[in-house]
């Protein structure tokens, strides 16, 4: 099991594993899991800006895992993350576990998946039971020791660049995924007013690089594939919060279409001493 961090406010200990759930050192105490997932959420991280996705958001990107769609994408992520050298990894809003597993379950590496949603990280761990699975503020407190994990991974979700640098063993490294400019391109085209969005990724490196984490490599992902109407009413629903009724039923409307999915993919290393 990957080694946690007691989460109460200010406490400064690890948590210990016993037969009825995990204690630290100052008397803290978390039961053991009933979902397959330990519940470190505090009462003041509870409330979050991102209140982590919604029931509906996430099952429909799990429908959307499992048809597929991230195939590509996890045989482009797996030499990033195949490196034995890579002990612990933490992946920061690792939705319903679909890149867990497939990245991590090969090797000795001791995973944890930390989510703000209990849908989440109870399909995650009903579907990879060897791994961590955690409910937590990602954007508050990682539940990790110092300098004690060596990759850390945020394929789309939070990247809090002071608590990832916090957790990562000098030389650690920190990937991140974020999506392209063409990402559902076809799709925003009919439901949005402007389609085309602004890249993403350097506004990320200048945030990850202002707390030491320097950019080794960047590089684009980017397929086609096609999509029926199930397929597209998951990507709205996995993608879009606030789609408004208008959107909704021009998307209802919709027929197969052809659709891009790209990705801008990058790796971080914390600085040696
Ligand atoms: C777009 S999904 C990506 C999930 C997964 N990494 C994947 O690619 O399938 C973003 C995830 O971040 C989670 N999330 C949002 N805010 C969070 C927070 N403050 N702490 C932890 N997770 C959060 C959401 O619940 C959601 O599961
Ligand atoms: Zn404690």
């Amino acid at each position: 099991m990957f080694q946690l961090h007691c989460t109460v406010r200010n406490c400064t200990h690890l948590l210990t594993l016993k037969a009825d759930g995990l204690f630290c050192d100052s008397g803290h105490h978390f039961d053991k899991p009933k979902g397959g997932f330990w519940n470190l959420l505090q009462p003041q991280d509870k409330k979050s800006l991102t209140p982590g996705d919604s029931s509906d958001a996430v099952l429909a990107r799990h429908r959307w895992l499992q048809r597929g769609h991230a195939d590509q994408l996890i045989q482009t992520l797996l030499p990033w993350t195949s490196d034995p050298s890579i002990g612990r990894a933490m992946d920061l809003g690792c939705g319903e576990g679909t890149f867990g597993p497939a990245l991590f379950g090969q090797s000795e590496t001791s995973y944890c998946g930390v989510d703000l949603s209990k849908q989440a990280v109870r399909l995650a761990a009903k579907r990879w039971p060897d791994g961590t699975w955690v409910l937590a503020n990602a954007d508050r407190f990682l539940p990790a020791a110092d300098e004690s994990v060596d990759c850390v991974m945020s394929l789309f979700g939070r990247r809090p660049a002071t608590e990832i640098n916090r957790v990562l063993k000098p030389g650690g490294r920190c990937i991140v995924a974020v999506p392209g400019t063409e990402d559902l391109i076809q799709l925003r085209e009919q439901v949005q007013e402007t389609g085309r969005k602004r890249s993403r990724w350097e506004a990320i490196v200048t945030e990850l690089e202002s707390a030491d984490l320097k950019l080794q490599k960047h590089q684009r992902w980017q397929t086609s594939v096609n999509l029926d109407p199930d397929a597209i009413a998951d990507a709205l629903a996995m993608t879009y919060r606030a789609v408004r009724n208008s959107q909704h039923q021009l998307a209802e409307q919709l027929k197969s279409m052809p659709v891009t999915l790209a990705a801008d993919l990058m790796l971080f290393e914390k600085k040696r001493r």
